[in-house]
């Protein structure tokens, strides 16, 4: 059984103070068996958010980018050591705004995917199509060649991750993905995983679908077949609007 799992990617928003102010406020009265819920702040106030929500072990932290190297001379970057040492489990890897405005390669996101493992950082891989690639026809096509870049040269048995379907067309914009859009594009997915890592370890990885969710929403997202949580951008900033969609999980 897979659990729901509840993440939110507060991107830049939130410093430490912001971070600080946001835990007391953040008191989802969570369903049994309680989601699993992550908030993923940005690097700066990652201490403060693990201060802030001591006594919470329902809350998990992570890291929302890292670079591949373990140190060295990358001026304005993190590793995953340094985000596991600070109490980060998780590091979000090629979100589309790493890919499309940072132009984050697919190599480069094996090669995050594999030092977060290393490290023993749960990666959350995030694949999705542009509106363009949508309308040719090619959603199967983008979200399989990102999804097979990313877990190339996984190890067998090697430690688990989730994915994160995020159509980059519904990402901000207000627009998201219909039930029945989230499900085909998680069963190819999960499908693909099948063949490629076998259908015992495809079974296991969390699908997470990310785009626009908000509390009037998650439920019929969440009720999606091969829909397993939601990753939130906007409506995770606001502590009473993440505690709505957490309590849907
Ligand atoms: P959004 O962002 O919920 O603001 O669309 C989702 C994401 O980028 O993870």
């Amino acid at each position: 059984m897979r659990p729901t799992v509840i993440a939110g990617n507060w991107k830049m928003h939130h410093g430490p103070a912001a971070t600080r102010e946001f835990f007391p406020e953040f008191s989802p009265e969570l369903s049994d068996p309680e989601p699993t819920i992550g908030i993923l702040p940005p690097a700066i106030s990652l201490l403060a958010a693990v201060e802030a929500r001591k006594g919470r072990p329902e809350v998990a932290l992570g890291i929302q980018n890292i670079h591949w190297e373990h140190k060295g001379a990358y001026t304005g970057e993190h590793s995953a050591g340094m985000a596991l040492s600070t109490g980060a489990r998780y590091a979000l890897v090629g979100h589309s705004e790493r890919r499309h405005v940072f132009d984050e390669t697919d190599d480069e996101v094996r090669q995050k995917v594999s030092a977060a493992l290393g490290e023993g950082l749960i990666p959350v891989v995030c694949v999705g199509e542009t509106l363009e690639e949508r309308q040719a026809g090619r959603v199967d096509d983008v979200i399989v060649r990102q999804l097979d870049a990313a877990v190339e040269g996984l190890p067998e048995g090697a430690p688990r991750f989730l994915l994160a379907y995020e159509p980059v067309w519904a990402i901000g914009t207000g627009e998201t993905a219909t039930p029945a859009d989230a499900a085909a594009a998680h069963g190819t997915l999960r499908k693909r995983m099948a063949e490629t890592l076998g259908a015992e370890r495809a079974a296991e990885v969390p699908i997470l679908y990310g785009g626009s969710v908000k509390p009037s929403n998650v439920a019929e997202i969440l009720a999606a077949s091969d829909v397993d949580g939601v990753l939130v951008g906007g409506a995770s900033l606001d502590a009473k609007s993440f505690a709505a969609i957490a309590e849907a999980g």
